[in-house]
């Protein structure tokens, strides 16, 4: 199989927003009890921070923090979260069928970002609350002093104000699941005015608005219409949250499953530019892909879970290999997409649906933190137009896939040309990036994931990056062989 890859620094997509590299943490499962809080864990610091878990949150580069949710949001009362533990109140989670002792809130999260060196990218609900809640909110958070709400949060400890820049206007209010849902004429409307009155009280704020839950909705499209004719002039951002499986364990058209997700960031694009268009708006509308991942395996075990526990077993999937090269194919297509997709959240950051895992004796990591961190880590820069050629191959669902996805980044601040490339594959691939308009001087670092059964999982950390030592680089050409079913990453320093 052959693959071939030409990058030139004069045809650009964009540069990489570092918001890309976010994550949602929400109260549901063992994802904040249990994941990054366990004050009686031995692992834990004296504020109950796991600390295996900050170390690790740290090598993924993360920078938003989307909180508290997810469904959850839909159904919280933010007010429970404050104030002194003991008294705050135990309630029934609605949305995840769970006791939530709220004994994790706003300022543990706050110092948590603190010490993971990541920033909250802060949900409100309009589920069962609305506009009211959501300005004391934002008042509690980023007002200075000498008010009944920003007083407050001094008293609960805080002083100067927590500042919170980025906010999301609810979740998938368009999904009958959803506590409070609505139709888009209801949510755009109440968007709307919620927005105005957050903005109020901080005109500074970053805005996301609610799309669809996924592409199948029935309301896919329109729904995005109405809401932005409501909301278009109110928000920076749209979010989308897309999940893949692989129910049918069909390997190659689980993979394949990134032309979906690259059609559908392309759709929300033209709905976005439509609205744009019929407003005769002079704003471009971004993306915030604010929920993306492989999530399936845990389903039946979610169905089997017993209610109203604190910190269950929910959403606990064990990612094989596969799912690792799924999650490379939807990084690659996020990158492709770095001119409209500013904020992309993985969904979820510890135990649920997540890259890191923990038990009482520590953490492991999933097969999906590899490529995830690789691109976190060296994906920053500018995403170069990707002029490939590969042998494709046509799977149940999809026609003509190359079994070859790549990028380049090209950092100019460090003088290197990062290459993403991922066979599809189940034969070896002759794959070359010929690098125009550069002067490649070595290769800095290669490395591969490969050779792993597809259905091998971590939880014997067995899975881990290699060095890929067979790599040339002449007249600007770097050669290579792609094992089958591999993702790779490439290095390369080019001149000033
Ligand atoms: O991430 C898990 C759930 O998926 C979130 O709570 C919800 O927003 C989505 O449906």
């Amino acid at each position: 199989m052959q693959g071939k890859l030409i990058v030139d620094p004069t045809n650009q997509i964009s540069k990489i927003d570092d918001r890309v590299f976010s994550a949602l943490i929400e109260h549901l499962g063992r994802g904040v009890y249990d994941g990054l809080y366990n004050p009686d864990n031995p692992l834990s610091d004296a504020n109950g921070f796991r600390q295996d878990v900050v170390k690790a949150v740290k090598d993924l580069n993360i920078d938003l923090i989307r909180y508290p949710g997810g469904n959850f949001v839909s159904g919280y009362n933010w007010e429970d979260g404050i104030g002194p533990k003991d008294q705050r109140p135990t309630r029934l989670d609605l949305a995840w069928r769970s006791i939530e002792t709220n004994q994790f809130g706003l300022h543990e999260f706050m110092n948590w970002t603190k010490q993971t060196g990541t920033r909250p990218d802060m949900a409100v609900n309009l589920g069962s609350r609305g506009i009211d809640a959501a300005r004391n909110l934002v008042e509690y958070c980023n007002y200075p002093g000498g008010t009944y709400w920003s007083d407050l949060r001094k008293q609960n400890g805080a002083e100067e104000p927590f500042n919170i820049k980025t906010w999301c206007l609810g979740n998938e209010m368009d999904g009958d699941w959803q506590i409070g849902h609505k139709d888009a004429e209801e949510y755009g409307k109440l968007a709307h005015e919620t927005a105005k009155v957050m903005r109020l009280v901080d005109p500074d704020l970053d805005l996301v608005v609610s799309g669809s839950s996924t592409r199948e909705m029935a309301t896919f499209g329109s729904w995005e219409e109405t809401v932005l004719d409501h909301t278009y002039d109110d928000v920076q951002y749209l979010s989308l949250h897309r999940y893949y499986d692989n129910e049918e364990n069909d390997l190659h058209n689980f993979l394949a499953k990134s032309v979906d997700f690259d059609e559908f960031i392309s759709g929300i694009v033209a709905v976005c530019d439509a609205v744009k268009a019929r407003k005769h708006s002079d704003k471009t509308l971004n993306l915030a892909l604010d929920e993306w991942n492989v999530w399936y395996h845990s389903h039946k075990q979610d169905d089997e879970t017993a209610p109203w526990q604190q910190a269950p077993h929910l959403l606990e999937d064990h990612y094989n290999f596969e799912d690792a090269l799924m999650v490379g194919t939807m990084l690659i297509t996020l990158l492709k997409h770095a001119d409209r997709v500013k904020i992309a959240c993985l969904a979820q950051l510890v135990n649920v649906i997540a890259p890191i895992m923990t038990d009482d004796t520590g953490i492991w990591l999933q097969s999906i933190f590899f490529p995830f961190m690789q691109v976190s880590k060296y994906g920053r820069g500018i995403a170069l137009t990707p002029k490939q050629t590969a042998d494709a191959y046509d799977s149940k669902d999809f026609t003509d896939v190359p079994y070859l996805d790549s990028l380049a980044v090209y950092n100019p601040e460090h003088h290197e040309v990062m290459v993403f490339a991922e066979n599809k594959g189940e034969d070896a691939m002759d794959f070359s990036t010929e690098l125009r308009g550069f002067t490649a001087q070595s290769v800095i670092e290669a490395t591969q994931f490969a050779g792993y059964d597809i259905k091998q999982t971590n939880e014997d950390q067995v899975m881990a990056i290699e060095p890929n030592d067979h790599v040339t680089l002449t007249d600007n050409t770097l050669q290579t062989t792609l094992q089958p079913l591999s993702w790779n990453m490439f290095r390369i320093q080019v001149a000033n």
